[in-house]
């Protein structure tokens, strides 16, 4: 008898010792695997799912032969990235199992989430006899209307994957998707997918307690075997793998995300096979080949993922590299690290300085009343403010910018006056005409366009938008 056949709830000892053993695969398990499922599916299947092997078996023997009850729901979790959702769908799509795979992303109400349901697995004659603003029980009758004309001869899968979203709908609904099969009498099994832990789900009320299987985080071994499949046909797979071997030894410590290192894989390749096109070196020259792309991985690590440029931004740069040696543009400020305040501090300085003193009312007081629009767009002013260059600015009007830019409370602190000390110092601003005791200090913003808007979108704030010679 298969395991999913019992029809107990999970909470029992009986399930529990069981899952422990599901979850440590072993040689019966292994041959229970291929119950009702052709051979050959499941080899094509194993192959697809690499290093997840166990998984694929867990799961098999989670949901049985196809013509048994399975058990009612069951939660799948895990980091993002960890194949979750490729494996469940491959698993479906191969075996040919009757399925809804429903992105719960998509359903901002109950009403679409039953209709995808009820269209998926009765057709759209079904979907279209739900009520205007359906209720859980409208959606239940239908259901079982439905299935006692047309009882599943398999179970009927229905995958909700990023399942977190539905705790924000109705509250009663996701204690009713967990004992679906028991509120329909239909063999249907509910597979929820997501990144949140069973703890965050379950209502205080309780309910029905789906079986849990955590997908782990895939080791570097096994990414490297996953990232090395997507080899270039122009190459060898031992050069492609040892590729993904170097590319791992700089990214893994920051990412393990499989989506982005698959995209760095794919962008920095060009570059790892710059000296074998150029005729530099040969596939053999593992060694030479990892000096010409490490310091370009290491410079990839610290601007596309960070998302400071796109990526589109990051290959035009590597072009231009090739005549200039220092790296320009926003990559060249990508080491510069700023306090929060200060990075608020050099952006009001920017403004301050390219902004005409006239509109600093119009930009940054709220109820700045009436201000004639010609006044405030002199159009006679030809001349942008950019070509002109940087106009000094008194301290008083950059803290009055700086408050107004910044989101949150801040005092007037020593530490304020002390990061603007600290940005001169750093050279981002000039001070001014300071001879004088009595004279009160100016400053100049010293830093270009592309650095403050690199610095302000990593404070997600949009500079341009205050700036008048962008209006
Ligand atoms: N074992 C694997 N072999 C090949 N590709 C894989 C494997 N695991 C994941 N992938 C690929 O990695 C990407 C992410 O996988 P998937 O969407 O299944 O992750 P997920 O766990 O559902 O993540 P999320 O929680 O963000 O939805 C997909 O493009 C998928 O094809
Ligand atoms: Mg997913």
């Amino acid at each position: 008898m298969s395991v999913t056949s019992m029809m107990l709830s999970s909470s029992s000892p009986l399930i529990q010792s069981l899952c422990i053993r599901i979850i440590q695969p072993t040689n019966l398990i292994k041959k229970m695997q291929c119950a009702g499922y052709p051979e050959d599916k499941l080899c094509s299947l194993a192959d697809r799912l690499p290093c997840r092997e166990t998984q694929v078996t867990t799961l098999l023997s989670l949901m049985g032969e196809p013509d048994q009850y399975s058990y009612p729901s069951i939660f799948i979790y895990g980091h993002r990235a960890t194949g979750k959702s490729h494996v469940v769908l491959s698993i479906m799509k191969e075996l040919e199992l009757p399925h809804t795979f429903v992105d719960c992303v998509e359903c901002v109400s109950p009403a679409l989430l039953f209709h995808r349901v009820l269209l998926a697995f009765f057709g759209p004659d079904a979907a279209a006899s739900l009520p205007r603003c359906p209720s859980l029980s409208d959606f239940v009758r239908l259901y079982k209307q439905m299935s006692s004309k047309t009882p599943a001869t398999q179970t009927r899968y229905l995958i909700l994957d990023r399942a977190e979203r539905t705790r924000d709908m109705d509250f009663s609904l996701l204690p009713a998707l967990l004992r679906l099969q028991e509120l329909v009498r239909d063999n249907v099994t509910v597979i929820l997918l997501s990144q949140v832990v069973w703890e965050k789900f379950r209502p205080n009320t309780g309910c029905f307690e789906p079986l849990l299987f955590h997908f782990p985080d895939y080791n570097k071994a096994e990414l490297v075997q996953i990232l090395s499949r997507d080899h270039h046909p122009a190459y060898t797979p031992e050069l492609y793998a040892s590729y993904i071997n170097i590319l791992l030894g700089v990214f893994f410590s920051v990412c393990r995300d499989l989506r982005e290192l698959r995209h760095l894989a794919a962008l920095n390749f060009p570059k790892f096979c710059e000296p074998l096109e150029k005729g530099e070196a040969k596939e053999s020259d593992i060694h030479k080949l990892w000096r010409n792309i490490e310091p370009h991985l290491q410079r990839a690590m610290q601007t596309v993922y960070l998302r400071e440029v796109s990526s589109m931004q990051w290959k035009e740069q590597q072009m231009d590299e090739k005549e200039t040696t220092t790296p320009r543009g926003l990559s060249a400020h990508a080491h510069i690290e700023l306090p929060y305040y200060s990075k608020f501090l050099l952006i009001a300085a920017y403004l301050a300085s390219f902004n005409p003193a006239r509109t600093d009312r119009r930009f940054f007081l709220k109820s700045h009343g009436k201000i004639k629009k010609t006044n405030f767009l002199k159009k006679h002013e030809k001349t942008s403010n950019h070509l002109l260059g940087p106009k000094p600015f008194p301290l008083d009007r950059l803290l009055a910018i700086f408050y107004s830019v910044v989101d949150s409370r801040v005092a007037p602190t020593a530490s304020i006056f002390s990061q603007i000390m600290s940005l001169v110092s750093l050279q981002l601003l000039t001070q001014i005409g300071h001879d004088d005791q009595l004279d009160a200090p100016k400053y100049k913003c010293a830093v270009s366009m592309d650095f403050i808007l690199a610095i302000s979108r990593t404070v997600i704030f949009d500079v341009v938008k205050y700036l008048y010679d962008f209006l």
